[in-house]
């Protein structure tokens, strides 16, 4: 489906966006894919490649450095001479409150879940509009339901959502769509990475089972599934949309 169409991928290196990886290599896609764990985002390429005998273009960016995210575009222009799919996956996850007013955290989770995205994709508006390309925001449920205990998270995730409205509209004349995905829970290591406790991990994921009516937590590969959808020809009608993907979450009264 995706043969000859250049992806890029950021955040390929764990989680959400290595599963995402695999599977648009599957689908033949040449991949541009982002982190910066080097040692990681080999690992996904090895796996890519052993899909479709494609070899990845690896770029080692942090994204939260304008320069990094120059490169990220220019090195991706330079290595396939086009830009088909933009997958904005990277992000971080913080529990934090206002009573915290911790700025650093605040900064820290809006560098790289906003700023970085709206730098990347602004850089990748010349090459999408050539390509009459595709651009998937990963968000999150908490952009369109509030949560009490990580609110800059959730605001950052927001942000996201309204970005991706606005560009569809700016977009939608040159025929290129955005689209958000909006994941409840998925077993990944951005909690680890949060800093909380493994136990606690164990214990959000187990109260999963009741928040979620589908009785489980989501997979990354069920993930990756829908943000091909959104960047395939079978969503081509679809722009400006946030699609939550949360086994029923939503629609439970209960929290998280
Ligand atoms: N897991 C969930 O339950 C869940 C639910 C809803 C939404 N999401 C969203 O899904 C997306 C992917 O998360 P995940 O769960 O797959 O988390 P993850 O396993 O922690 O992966 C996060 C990825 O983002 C990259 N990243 C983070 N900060 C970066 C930076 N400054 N520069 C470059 N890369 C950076 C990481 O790269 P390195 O490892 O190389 O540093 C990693 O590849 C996020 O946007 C998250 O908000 C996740």
């Amino acid at each position: 489906m995706f043969s000859n169409k250049v992806v890029l991928i950021t955040g390929a290196s764990s989680g959400i966006g290595a599963a995402t990886a695999v599977r648009f290599a599957s689908e033949s896609a040449k991949l541009a894919l982002t982190g910066r764990n080097l040692e990681n985002l080999q690992v996904t390429a090895q796996k890519c490649q052993e899909k479709n005998n494609l070899k990845p273009l690896i770029i080692k960016a942090n994204l939260d450095l304008d320069g990094d995210v120059k490169y990220i575009i220019d090195i991706t222009i330079k290595t396939y001479e086009r830009l088909d799919v933009l997958i904005n996956n990277a992000g971080i996850f913080f529990v934090s409150n206002p009573e915290d007013a911790n700025m650093e955290v605040y900064d820290k989770i809006f560098s790289t879940n906003v700023r970085s995205i709206y730098l990347l994709t602004s850089l990748a508006i010349p090459y999408l509009t050539q390509s009459k390309g595709v651009v998937v925001n990963v968000s999150s449920l908490a952009g369109l339901r509030p949560f009490s205990q990580f609110i800059p998270y959730s605001m950052s995730k927001a942000a996201l959502d309204h970005f991706t409205r606005c560009l569809a509209l700016h977009l939608a004349p040159k025929q290129v769509r955005v689209n958000s995905i909006n994941p409840g829970l998925v077993p990944t290591d951005i909690f680890r990475r949060a800093g909380i406790p493994d136990a606690d991990v164990e214990l959000i994921f187990e109260k999963s089972k009741e928040s979620h009516l589908l009785g489980r937590a989501g997979t990354v590969e069920e993930t990756a599934e829908v943000i091909l959808f959104l960047a395939s020809e079978k969503s081509s009608f679809v722009t400006g949309e946030t699609l939550i993907m949360d086994g029923g979450c939503h629609l439970n009264t209960t929290a998280l």
